[in-house]
């Protein structure tokens, strides 16, 4: 199939950002089709750490077009400082086309949630603070601004006079801080234009004729399926759809194209900011795992809470996004402990009527261990290299959730991973 997508089937970090590198060698174009830059995803080419945010992970391959779809919300700014940075890197880059849609994160989208953030107190979210959720808002609420409008800028000063009235409103009477300029909004949108407009184009356009040439196209989830706006904790998610089926909304892929989904799945579970974390561990076994993943968020440098595998949601999200195989990564993270826990499901005296099994508490769910094992696993090439109860602990995985683990990730860098069987069909 020439069309596949990487969506992550937990609360993100799961690794996305290095299987889409990995991938991203045999594909043509690489899409991101939702989020913004609240995404970290880190790539690791020999001595060199990339964290991308807005652009997509297949940038490393300088052959490939890089797509920022039109249902992402487009920072200018972070899409500056990454050119800059990969330029830094002397990093030979591909092309990069920029959807006219996508709707565009002024600075004071993140003030606003930042400000929203502390408003609500204990009761915040925890977003990334990069704006995401009033932009989006703005789109809903139809006073947003998209890319097309910064580069034909006719009706630039208009909308943003509609778009910041009921903002400064809010900043003057609840927030006590000073209005947005209109003029400094101006400015900078006249400076981001010189910066983006080689860049953009009718991505649709180019997805569906690649799509319709069978050329191959690799869409690139941002954030993960207990994220998703519809389907995840709410109101504790991102401002997004995560799940596979956006892509035919965000990437405007038409959906007469089937599209080959893997789903990626850390070793362990990781959750970043606040909300239901079924599965969620405290004390020694978090603080090893937290320390051994190095689980620190790569846009915020938050901790992040950990635990370990939750296979019920797992089997949710498989069937939610379509997955037909499975990328297992940071599975060397594991070695060294005695013993593996895996939560399979719910406790009877936790079973809740219509309460969803994501905002179960730990203690509701029947834990399962399983025999770890000591070596590391970092420089096995081979399945058939890997300890018995490496082994074992997938076909566990693989048999609760009906699902083939068809890449094994062993290490960060591109280079540590067991394909299983092949990707592009
Ligand atoms: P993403 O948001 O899903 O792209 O994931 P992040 O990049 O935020 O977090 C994954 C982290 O794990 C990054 O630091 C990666 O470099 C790293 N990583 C990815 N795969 C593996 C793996 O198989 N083993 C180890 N040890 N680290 C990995
Ligand atoms: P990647 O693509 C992990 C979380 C935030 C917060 C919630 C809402 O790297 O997997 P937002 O800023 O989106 O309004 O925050 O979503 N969040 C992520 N957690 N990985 C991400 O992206 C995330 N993007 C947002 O921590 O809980
Ligand atoms: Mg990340």
């Amino acid at each position: 199939m020439s069309i596949v997508a990487i969506i992550g089937l937990q609360w993100g970090d799961e690794g996305k950002g290095k299987i889409t590198d990995v991938l991203a060698a045999d594909a043509d174009l690489v899409v991101r089709f939702q989020g913004g830059a609240n995404a970290g995803h880190t790539l690791v080419v020999g001595s060199k750490v990339i964290r991308s945010h807005l652009i997509p992970s297949g940038i490393l391959h300088k052959d490939k077009i890089s797509v920022i779809g039109s249902g992402c919300v487009f920072d200018p700014e972070i899409f500056d400082k990454e050119l800059t940075t990969l330029k830094k890197l002397k990093i030979k880059t591909g092309k990069i086309v920029i959807s006219n849609n996508a709707h565009v994160v002024f600075p004071f989208h993140k003030l606003m949630d930042g400000l929203k953030e502390a408003h609500l107190g204990k009761a915040a979210i925890g977003t990334t603070k990069m704006g995401i959720g009033p932009c989006y808002s703005d789109r809903v609420n139809r006073i947003g601004i998209r890319v097309s409008e910064i580069i034909n800028s006719k009706n630039l000063k208009s909308l943003l006079i509609k778009n910041i009235d009921e903002k400064n409103f809010m900043l003057k009477h609840r927030y006590k801080q000073r209005p947005i300029s209109l003029k400094k909004m101006l400015d900078w949108a006249e400076k981001y234009k010189e910066i983006i407009k080689g860049y953009t184009g009718d991505t649709e356009v180019l997805i569906n004729d690649y799509a319709d040439k069978s050329r191959k196209i690799l869409f690139e989830g941002a954030q993960g399926t207990f994220l998703d706006l519809e389907w995840g904790t709410y109101p504790y998610v991102t401002s997004s759809n995560t799940i596979a089926g956006n892509i035919y909304l965000g990437g405007g892929l038409s959906p007469k194209y089937k599209i080959n989904v893997i789903g990626v799945v850390k070793a362990y579970s990781t959750r970043v900011g606040n909300g239901p974390f079924p599965g969620e561990l405290d004390g020694e076994i978090s603080e090893l795992l937290r320390e051994k993943g190095n689980e620190y968020g790569a846009t915020t440098g938050r901790p992040r809470r950990v635990g370990w595998l939750n296979l019920d949601l797992l089997k949710f999200a498989v069937l939610m996004n379509g997955v037909s195989s499975i990328a297992l990564t940071k599975l060397d993270v594991l070695s060294g402990f005695d013993e593996i826990g895996v939560f399979t499901g719910t406790k009877n005296s936790g079973r809740k009527k219509n309460i969803s099994k994501a905002f179960l508490k730990t203690n509701d769910l029947k834990l399962k261990l399983i025999k770890g094992w000591q070596p590391n696993l970092g420089d096995m090439d081979l399945y058939k290299e890997l300890p018995k109860n490496a082994k074992s602990y997938i076909k566990f995985i693989e048999k609760f959730l009906n699902t083939k683990a068809s890449i094994v990730s062993l290490g960060a860098q591109r280079s540590k991973y067991i394909l299983r069987e092949a990707i592009w069909k």
